[in-house]
């Protein structure tokens, strides 16, 4: 059984509760962090950190801890359940109130619920699919405008990888106004000849930390790279594609609704930026 992390103490999994009242539970109030485990040590622990802070600050949210104390947890959990591969996931939501309440709790008498927990994942970086590469559909994205708070407001991402299982594919890339914003739960990119292309950073899409990390290795290697919209149209035409996030790190995807990119397997680009991308996050992982 996991040892999970609430409100300050470390429980066993089942002996973990939040209040029917948490504003997570009744209006997705609330942010989150995943981030990965490689070698029983964090990866890209203090970017996550940054946009933590960042998207607490936009809902007017006060962080409940230091980032040397959430370091410390985070660490704890990962050496308490004996991850060597895998993720940590954290939560933070406006707190339980007491009652069902569309104001905004007083923070001085409302704290924040901290919940963070371990996911257990061997092969993450060695992955099967990585080597053959994912299939995605392309669905209509309807998010609210603030994609780039990481908000816990998950049923329609959820729901487009439903409508991805139903129609025989591992994942949807959403399309707003006929350009591609991003996946259900990672950011997308293109590749023609030797060009690199994903979208520019707005309120349109989360801003990945994984996507931070390889458009600077991609630069670092003299890749080329363009930060601008690019239509679902464009993308049946790429020689390549692929999709990063912190638990699928960079995978190759090579079909696109109809459209088979290249030979159909992962191509040049998504392989190399994979590797590079673990090899240097390991180096740098704490
Ligand atoms: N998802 N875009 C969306 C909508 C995401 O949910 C995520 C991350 C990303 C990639 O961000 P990052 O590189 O910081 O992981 C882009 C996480 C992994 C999740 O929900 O499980």
């Amino acid at each position: 059984m996991r040892t999970v992390y609430v409100n300050g103490e470390y429980l066993p999994e089942d002996a973990a509760k939040v209040s029917i009242f948490d504003r997570g539970f009744l209006m997705a109030d609330g942010v989150y962090e995943v981030t990965s485990v490689l070698d029983g040590k964090l990866i890209d622990f203090d970017a996550h950190a940054v946009r933590l802070d960042r998207s607490l600050r936009e809902l007017d949210m006060r962080a409940p801890m230091q980032r040397d104390e959430l370091l410390a947890v985070h660490r704890e959990l990962v050496a308490r359940n004996d991850i060597a591969e895998g993720l940590v996931y954290l939560q933070i939501t406006r707190g339980a109130p007491g009652d069902r309440d569309f104001v905004f709790p007083d923070p001085e008498t409302t704290a924040p619920t901290v919940v963070l927990f371990t996911q257990n994942k061997p092969g993450l970086a060695d992955s099967a699919a990585a080597r053959t590469g994912m299939k995605v559909i392309s669905i209509p994205d309807v998010r609210w405008g603030r994609r780039d708070i990481k908000t816990v407001q998950l049923l329609y991402p959820s729901m487009g990888k439903m409508m991805a299982r139903k129609a025989g594919a591992d994942d949807a890339w959403m399309i707003e106004d006929g350009f591609v914003t991003e996946g259900t739960s990672n950011n997308a990119y293109i590749v023609k000849g030797n060009k690199i292309v994903t979208r520019a950073l707005s309120n349109d899409i989360l801003h990945g930390i994984t996507r931070a990390a390889v458009l600077r290795f991609a630069r670092e290697a003299q890749m080329e790279v363009e930060e601008r919209n690019f239509s679902i149209d464009e993308a049946y035409g790429a020689d390549e594609a692929f999709v990063t996030s912190a638990s699928a790190f960079v995978m190759p995807v090579v079909q696109i609704d109809d459209a088979v990119l290249g030979d159909g397997r992962p191509g040049r680009v998504a392989p190399r930026l994979r590797e590079i991308y673990l090899e240097e996050s390991r180096k740098a992982a704490i």
